[in-house]
């Protein structure tokens, strides 16, 4: 299980100070939105000033038509990220554009598509897409499988049920985690750093309990020592 931290603050300065605190630890950055908004290509090119192996994912969510998410996904390669976002909901044929087009680059990024936002609770889920939350999700995460992508976001309580439906190599990612008790803010399915190693995610994304504390780097550092502990316990392929 690999930690992705959300670069959300409020000023590029701050989001590039706590990467300097956490510089040689092997971890993800999210750029995401407000990030990539304010900031731009050359903030991500900083960041590799920072740390050259720190990964990079580039979380747009890109949801368009076929054409304009391939031309999207293939600019964002260009820029030498390791990972992207689109929704799963643009499609099969949107999402085999993507995958397509981005067959033709030397280093191609992973890609995962949105199941569900996990800011949705049932009841939010169900009135937007009329359907119940885990078994849409697992459906949407279905039509993104074959259409190739690498995997899907979801929280922790739909991970298993998606590689079930899927294949166990078909690549889980979920935010939402709260390692120690930390408040959901606008979060509704979070979860700890054991259930998500108990659901299989590949990938965990945290934003707000690391940067907002007064300690990200023993935030970081606790956090990863617990992957650690728990892989140990759970045994390799846990
Ligand atoms: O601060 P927090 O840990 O809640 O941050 C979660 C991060 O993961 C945010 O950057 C958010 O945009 C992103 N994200 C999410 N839910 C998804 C996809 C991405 O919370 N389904």
């Amino acid at each position: 299980m690999q930690l992705c931290i959300a670069l959300d603050l409020e000023e590029k300065s701050k989001n590039l100070a706590l990467l300097a605190t956490l510089k040689g630890l092997d971890i993800w950055v999210k750029v995401g939105l407000r990030s990539y908004i304010r900031d731009g290509v050359s903030f991500i090119k900083e960041i590799k000033t920072i740390d050259t192996n720190f990964k990079i994912f580039l979380d747009l969510k890109l949801y368009d038509i076929p054409n304009t998410m391939a031309d999207a996904a293939f600019e964002c390669a260009k820029i030498g990220i390791d990972m992207l976002t689109l929704h799963t909901s643009s499609g099969k044929v949107a999402m085999q554009s993507v995958m397509e087009r981005l067959s033709a680059c030397p280093k191609r990024p992973l890609v995962f598509g949105v199941s569900a936002l996990t800011s949705f609770d049932s009841e939010g889920f169900e009135a937007i897409y009329n359907a119940p939350l885990e078994k849409h999700a697992t459906f949407l995460a279905t039509l993104g499988y074959q259409s190739g992508i690498d995997g899907a976001v979801c929280s922790v309580y739909e991970s298993q049920a998606i590689k079930q439906a899927t294949h166990p190599g078909f690549l889980t990612l979920t935010p939402a985690i709260r390692p120690f008790n930390e408040d959901k803010n606008d979060q509704k399915r979070t979860a700890d750093l054991t259930q998500a190693k108990n659901a299989l995610a590949d990938f965990i994304v945290i934003g707000r309990p690391i940067y907002q504390s007064k300690d990200p780097l023993s935030v970081v550092k606790k956090i990863l020592h617990t992957i650690e502990a728990t892989h140990h316990m759970q045994g390799p392929t846990a």
